[in-house]
């Protein structure tokens, strides 16, 4: 779509370019098409002077420097919406796997230690039906991850900065409750974040708030890893506080491949792939493809995330 009407030149490697390589590849560049793992810095935004729209892969944008691109009249675009079923989708994959211990059975299997056909205390898990689903953050990913609770038949509880549109429609629906964070941590048997990462959600769970987590009670993250304090976690997990985790994002990605929590049974792990359908990314691809096109044809893009920028 790019390709149509501008000159399109394209990172070569699936590895992601270093600051250097962004600013030599696109010194002369009016338009950037950026993953999440690009750090478009203030530094990067202040020595690409051609600059006029940079156009997120993603719908999470805390790798760029949003203020620094509206101060330099820069366009900043997203694909919101789009990968919001799919990213609810991989949320209860993760609830499922790690209460019923999936990724362990696999592997108890596969690795010859099926031995006796049936067993009364064999790979016990957790009730999802009729738990209590907290979820932290309730946009549009959050509430997509609630409206599957009802036929769990769960108690949702819901913890928001915000009010979000929706959430009527949500609380009538499933029966949601807000909370707050403290109180719904305490209360939830299955906690699942769907907050953006900002200078407020970085380590919003921490040591604190592990600690005030139903012992034996299960931490769902498909949002940004930073928003939870990994050492902190670890240990909650390794002390058998924390029944286990389904984890999609980390601090640092990839996974260091000597991280301790791949030493953790109780934990399921899986590579950022919340939007990660063939459907979903192919969608994404023609909405970002869509918000850099407006942008260099000086029309406005559909979803803008800086808007006052063009004020
Ligand atoms: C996002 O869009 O922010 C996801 O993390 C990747 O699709």
């Amino acid at each position: 779509m790019i390709r149509e009407k501008f000159e399109v030149k394209v990172w070569p490697s699936e590895y992601p370019p270093s600051k250097q390589e962004i600013l030599e590849m696109a010194k002369d560049c009016k338009g950037l098409v950026t993953l999440l793992s690009d750090p478009i810095d203030e530094e990067v935004i202040s020595m690409l002077p051609n600059l006029k729209v940079i156009a997120q892969y993603a719908v999470g944008y805390d790798n760029i420097d949003v203020k620094q691109a509206t101060r330099r009249g820069i366009i900043v675009t997203n694909t919101p919406g789009v990968l919001t079923e799919a990213t609810a989708d991989l949320a209860w994959s993760l609830i499922m796997s790690v209460s019923r211990r999936i990724v362990e059975a696999d592997q108890y299997v596969r690795g010859g230690k099926w031995n006796v056909a049936w067993g009364p205390q064999l790979l016990l898990g957790s009730d999802v039906f009729g738990a209590t689903l907290g979820i932290i953050g309730m946009g549009r990913i959050g509430q997509a991850v609630a409206k599957r609770a009802v036929g769990f038949n769960m108690r949702v509880l819901y913890h928001t900065r915000s009010h979000r549109d929706g959430l009527e429609e949500i609380e009538k629906l499933v029966g949601a409750e807000a909370r707050r964070l403290d109180t719904l941590l305490h209360e939830s048997d299955i906690v699942s974040l769907h907050v953006p990462l900002t200078s407020k959600t970085h380590h919003m769970i921490g040591r604190r708030q592990l600690g005030l987590m139903r012992a034996g009670s299960i931490l769902i993250n498909t949002s940004r890893g930073a928003v939870v304090d990994q050492d902190a976690l670890y240990d909650a997990l390794v002390s058998g506080h924390l029944g286990g985790a389904g984890l999609d994002v980390f601090e640092d990605e990839p996974l260091s491949k000597d991280s301790p929590l791949l030493g953790l049974s109780n934990v399921v792990l899986v590579p950022h792939i919340g939007s990660a359908t063939t459907k979903t990314r192919a969608t994404m691809a023609s909405m970002c493809a869509t918000n850099i096109i407006a942008a260099l044809s000086d029309e406005k893009p559909p979803n803008i995330v800086n808007p006052e920028v063009l004020q």
